[in-house]
């Protein structure tokens, strides 16, 4: 998002992004960049086209017109076969969690690894261990089906799925929705942990005022199918902009940074 006063590389480059479905416009004209190392946090009222443009960003959706690169490749209109490379450097972690309910959550751990690697079982099994009390579950937590877990066990165990290849690049699509307060924060940690250890570029969509204090290098605003706005939490509490203010400066957005 900054211009150029450092050396970092640009990880993800949105140029005039337009998506419709049908007669509905979702966005027009996006511009956004991500640096190396950087959290990005989009953020905007329910319906504003969150999780459709991280969609956009991870491949799964064709934009209807614009470009994305990812980690230097423009995967806008490629094919399944030449993105591949750039899908092995990227976790996703989806709104709902989407693990696969047929298998425990030790094998939804291991499923990149077996998709993206030639690994033996027994290593990825200790692989998806080992994320697994990254992300704060237990080897017996492994064991266990998606419909036995909480929300919170959910999210952890989407999470170490999303980082089971150690990617470069991190899509979290609401990840402390649902949680409680104190899990919420225990997840921002992780976040934090994870920024300070493997040190990926973390693009993070969120409603949580506090995550967005927490973690947030940069924060983007959709709404009225553009970006309203994008900068700092500390620049855009201290904005003028009247949809600004109302995001940002309602009572949670207070407290949050109240309390940050
Ligand atoms: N595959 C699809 N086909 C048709 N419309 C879609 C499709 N996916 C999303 N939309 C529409 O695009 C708009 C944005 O949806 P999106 O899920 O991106 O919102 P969001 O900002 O993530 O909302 P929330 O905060 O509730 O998760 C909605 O009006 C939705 O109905
Ligand atoms: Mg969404």
């Amino acid at each position: 998002m900054r211009q150029a006063a450092t050396h970092k590389q640009t990880v993800i480059e949105v140029r005039d992004l337009t998506m419709r479905f049908g007669q509905k416009l979702v966005h027009e004209n996006i511009n956004l960049s991500v640096e190396q190392g950087e959290i990005l946090a989009i953020v905007g009222a329910s319906g504003s086209g969150k999780s459709t443009l991280l969609r956009e960003m991870v491949m799964l959706q064709q934009p209807s017109s614009g470009s994305v690169r990812v980690l230097g490749q423009e995967i806008t209109r490629a094919r399944e076969s030449e993105i591949l490379l750039t899908r092995q450097r990227t976790g996703v972690l989806f709104q709902n969690g989407a693990l696969f309910g047929g298998m425990n959550v030790l094998s939804n751990v291991g499923t990149p690894l077996r998709e993206h690697t030639r690994l033996s079982d027994r290593v990825i099994d200790e692989i998806a261990c080992l994320k697994l009390s990254l992300t704060g579950l237990s080897p017996a937590d492994g064991l266990l089906f998606p419909n036995q877990l909480s929300g919170g066990m959910r999210k952890r165990a989407a999470l170490a799925r999303a980082i089971a290849l150690d990617p470069e690049l991190l899509f979290l699509d609401e990840p402390t929705s649902g949680l409680d307060p104190l899990s919420a924060d225990g997840f921002d940690q992780l976040i934090l942990d994870l920024k300070a250890s493997l040190g990926p570029t973390i693009v993070l969509v969120t409603h949580d005022m506090d995550s967005l204090w927490q973690v947030a290098d940069m924060v983007i605003l959709l709404g009225e199918a553009r970006l309203i706005a994008n900068g700092t939490m500390n620049e855009l509490a201290g904005s003028k902009e009247p949809a600004v203010k109302r995001f940002f400066q309602g009572p949670r957005g207070r407290a949050a940074q109240a309390s940050a």
